[in-house]
């Protein structure tokens, strides 16, 4: 039997992180495959989508900026997929193509099982508006939490965010801007805050700086920066200071790659052998992008 391709695809790609953990799944598992990083400026994603269908790729991860070109192309969706609006990975099944997201699953499982959280009956904060605080705030919506706030830079984003999400999951979701008062009075009372912006990232628009006011922090609280370069990031190191537990974002980068792994081979692969290389790529720091 030939060797397996899996691709990762988007534009720009730089030097995304995925290829080297799948990688290392795949080998850790034994399986005849290779992972690779296939550049897809926009309009050619729809040829990848039909090497999938062909069998000339056994599957996908798709990620800025085609993840609703890949939502509108497939031929069934997953509950994930369909309330997110986006597709961050195509399966193949007889010819037929399904589109799952893993952004949701994998930041809840990373959230559980690396940070001992249960989000049930939570007060919780999502820092950002985009794509990634989407999953966040369906996954924690989908988990009976007390309250959501989302804060973002721009009060409209977060505002359309939280009354979409509100609408399909039912708890009625918050928003503010980073600056607002509602903002530090909503900290105050919860125990978990996400950040999904790009402040903080190396290579982003502020990498020297935390997204909120760090004296808003506190020790009663689990901070997850789902960003992972640097490993610990400026909102993180705040957080520590502070006496409050902390989450990177490689668990939830390792977590959902993980899960789009069990829905193109039916295995659980090494989580293991995935961090190992996850961390030492990160490690090597020659990372500049990617997802
Ligand atoms: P993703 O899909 O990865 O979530 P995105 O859609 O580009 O990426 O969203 C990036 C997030 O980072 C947004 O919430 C953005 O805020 P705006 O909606 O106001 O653009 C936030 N962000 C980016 N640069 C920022 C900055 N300098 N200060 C505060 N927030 C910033």
């Amino acid at each position: 039997m030939n060797t397996r391709i899996y691709a990762v695809i988007g534009w720009p790609l730089g030097h995304s992180l995925s290829p080297i953990i799948q990688q290392a799944a795949f080998d850790a598992a034994q399986l005849d495959a290779t992972y690779v990083a296939i550049p897809t400026p926009p309009g050619d994603e729809q040829l990848r989508f039909h090497e999938v269908r062909k069998g000339e790729l056994s599957g996908l991860n798709v990620t800025i900026p085609h993840k609703h070109a890949a939502f509108h192309a497939m031929d069934s969706l997953t509950e994930a997929a369909n309330s997110l609006g986006a597709v961050n990975t195509v399966i193949c099944d007889n010819g037929q193509l399904r589109g799952d997201n893993t952004d949701l699953q994998g930041f809840l499982d990373s959230l559980r099982t690396f940070g001992k959280f249960d989000p049930t009956g939570a007060n919780a904060v999502v820092l950002g508006a985009g794509g990634s605080a989407r999953a966040v705030v369906h996954a924690l919506a989908s988990s009976q939490p007390k309250s959501v706030l989302v804060a973002n830079r721009t009060l409209r984003r977060a505002q359309a965010l939280a009354s979409s999400v509100t609408e399909i999951r039912g708890p009625k979701i918050q928003a503010s801007t980073l600056d607002a008062d509602q903002l530090e009075d909503q900290l105050s009372k919860s125990t978990l805050l996400v950040n999904t912006t790009s402040v903080g990232m190396v290579g982003g628009p502020e990498p020297d700086k935390s997204p909120i006011n760090p004296s808003w922090l506190h020790k009663n609280l689990l901070v997850f920066d789902i960003v992972y370069r640097p490993t610990t990031t400026p909102l993180l190191h705040a957080a520590e200071l502070m006496g409050a537990k902390t989450l990177g974002g490689l668990e939830m980068l390792v977590l959902q790659g993980a899960a789009s792994f069990k829905q193109w081979t039916g295995e659980n692969p090494s989580l293991d052998a995935m961090f190992g290389a996850g961390r030492a790529a990160l490690s090597r720091n020659q990372l500049t992008g990617g997802s």
